[in-house]
């Protein structure tokens, strides 16, 4: 395709603001699909990501568009995940386009997600359009909004699209404006072949479908091709583009995107930001390579029937071939059998991997507390990485440790800005800046991660009634007193409920700690006593008293069929136990116990 008639484009949009649904409406528009292929939000094409309303798979759709000159126009359209856990992989879609349509909610305005993803493509060096989305509402003021994108982004807004992605309004005027406000891309279709890994995933029928952006040069069905950064050569077997449904071409030129595959097995051996040429006659200058992506949540997984432990393991070989940013490694624990510690990119990521193996390998898991990689600085001068509290070595080796930070962007309005203030505050957070924005506010906090892993969106959700919006970067590493602290029910340690934290807060946390096992573990015939501990020094304890009678005394004997359904309940909730010396404990005491109020 002429170089002059190719537009590549993502949408960055917080989330729910309708990125989804313009684009299922751009692609209906341009008739790309028959109508009944339609789908509800093609884009999305996982179960959970449509059960929870986001994308997390980066896909791309290529649509043809008649433009008002009366010229076919190739558009390529790169969805990215709106969430922070997956900031990366927004990065680098966008360094494979050339502009950005600005989704903004109308009846609501720019949100911290907006300005993460609208910072990256500004970072990308892109052209980007705003398109006030949601006109059709009652509750839309496009004035407001316009006003600001300009005040909050410093873009101009004064020419921003009025849209309904769900009335079809401003539809034909967005195409129109991705072709007349748009670059066309760049590149030299005689240079020697220079494609960019944009991403890849592993696919049952045809194995690891690579997507790539064509810079220069041209890459045909049947080249040898040579992936620049491990220097693996590969036999081109299908190159493709998404219309959305997979469609074989020949051929791809500069400025273009498809897939193509080469029998390759594992994700792992594709790396996002590579560069691909040809084995032969290939050119020696790669592109500027992206960092790869690092995980920065760590938890332990366990099958609850340790019976599982083998189906578990072939579980999460299956997600890892398809998610190389997913790391994990087998554990085991005193408490919990054999398990894997495993690596995410955030809590969003930890929960979406843990629910499909639930889910799709219909394996029961015990998730233990969620850890940040921390830095442990030893006296003899050496560093090592901790991804799990119960691996702290001996304190008398070590100097002192440091944990991640973050920078946090919260948007709230007014009204719960006191709220929001005090959250912050009591996880630490130290205050960057606060300024406003109309009747919002816009507040940056130095946060540490290992604060705002538990449950910090969960909390600020419920403090703002759902108002406010927030989005994170780490910022690196700094020194703080933090301590190991250990959790003992019946006087046995329990290690999956051990954890790091700040040693102002142990007794706190200690507390809260046991207070709640207390309520969640259920009575035994004997006494438990529940203790937290940091060494050898108990901080906090509670006894759990013993129970007197059996669940079905209640019922007064008569009821047989009433009582018999309650043994079966009983029995139907020890599965769902953990046996930890003569104590059982339930599954369900370990997630909630971690919580924080
Ligand atoms: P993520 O995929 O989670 O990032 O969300 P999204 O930005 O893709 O949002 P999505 O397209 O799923 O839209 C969110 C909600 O807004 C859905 O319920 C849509 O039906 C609705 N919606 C989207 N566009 C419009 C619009 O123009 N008008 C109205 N009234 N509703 C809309």
């Amino acid at each position: 395709t002429d170089l002059a008639r190719i537009r590549n484009f993502s949408i960055v949009a917080h989330i729910d603001h309708g990125k989804s649904t313009l684009a299922d409406r751009l692609i209906q528009e341009t008739n790309t699909v028959a109508l009944r292929d339609m789908k509800e939000q093609m884009l999305d094409s996982m179960d959970i990501e449509r059960e929870r309303g986001i994308t997390i798979k980066a896909n791309t759709v290529r649509i043809d568009f008649i433009a008002a000159d009366g010229l076919t126009y190739v558009l390529n359209l790169i969805d990215t995940p709106g969430h922070v856990d997956f900031a990366y992989e927004v990065s680098r879609s966008m360094r494979a386009v050339e502009g950005s349509l600005l989704v903004v909610d109308s009846t609501q305005g720019v949100e911290a997600q907006t300005l993460a993803n609208v910072y990256q493509a500004i970072d990308a060096d892109h052209e980007i359009v705003p398109v006030l989305n949601k006109i059709d509402l009652p509750a839309s003021e496009p004035d407001r909004v316009r006003e600001q994108i300009e005040d909050v982004i410093g873009i101009d807004a004064s020419d921003a699209l009025l849209v309904s992605a769900k009335t079809g309004q401003g539809i034909r005027e967005t195409l129109q404006a991705v072709v007349d406000r748009l670059p066309a891309p760049r590149g030299d279709i005689d240079a020697p072949l220079k494609a960019m890994l944009v991403d890849s995933w592993y696919d049952s029928y045809l194995g690891v479908i690579v997507l790539v952006r064509i810079i220069d040069g041209r890459l045909k069905k049947g080249d040898r091709v040579r992936f620049m950064s491990n220097n693996t050569t590969h036999h081109v077997d299908r190159i493709g583009v998404f219309r959305p449904p997979m469609t074989e071409i020949d051929e791809l030129g500069p400025g273009e995107i498809g897939f193509l595959t080469a029998s390759i097995k594992q994700v792992r051996d594709t790396r996002v930001g590579d560069t691909i040429t040809h084995e032969k006659r290939g050119t020696d200058k790669a592109l500027p390579g992206f960092k790869p992506s690092q995980p920065v949540v760590f938890c332990g997984l366990f099958p609850v029937d340790s019976a599982l432990f083998e189906d578990l393991r072939d579980a999460i070989d299956k997600l890892a071939l398809n998610d190389a940013s997913f790391s994990f490694e087998v554990e085991s624990s005193a408490a919990l059998g054999f398990g894997f510690r495993c690596g995410f990119l955030g809590l969003l990521h930890l929960e979406v991997i843990r629910d499909r193996i639930e889910r799709e390998y219909d394996i029961d898991l015990i998730t233990t507390a969620p850890s940040v990689v921390y830095h442990i600085h030893m006296r003899d001068g050496t560093m090592t990485e901790l991804h799990n509290p119960a691996d702290m070595p001996d304190l008398t080796h070590v100097d002192h440790l440091e944990e991640p930070r973050i920078k946090a962007t919260i948007l709230v309005p007014d009204d719960y800005l006191g709220d929001v203030l005090k959250l912050c505050q009591d996880r630490r957070g130290i205050q960057m800046d606060l300024t406003y924005a109309g009747p919002r506010a816009m507040v940056v906090y130095d946060l540490p991660l290992n604060e705002v892993v538990f449950d910090f969106y969960d909390r600020l959700k419920s403090v703002t009634k759902g108002y406010a919006s927030f989005d994170y970067q780490m910022i690196g590493y700094r020194e703080d007193a933090l301590v190991k602290m250990s959790v003992l029910v019946n006087d046995e340690p329990v290690d999956a409920l051990s954890m790091m934290v700040h040693r102002d807060r142990a007794e706190a946390r200690g507390r809260a700690m046991v207070e709640k096992l207390k309520e969640l573990i259920p009575r035994h015939m004997f006494k438990i006593p529940i203790q937290a501990a940091i060494g050898g020094k108990v901080i906090a304890r509670e006894t759990l008293s013993a129970m007197r009678k059996d669940v079905t005394a209640k019922c007064y004997g008569g009821d047989a069929t009433r009582k018999k359904k309650l043994l079966e309940k009983q029995k139907a909730g020890k599965k769902k136990m953990r046996q930890f010396g003569k104590v059982e404990i339930p599954q369900s005491a370990f997630i909630n116990a971690l919580k924080m109020d």
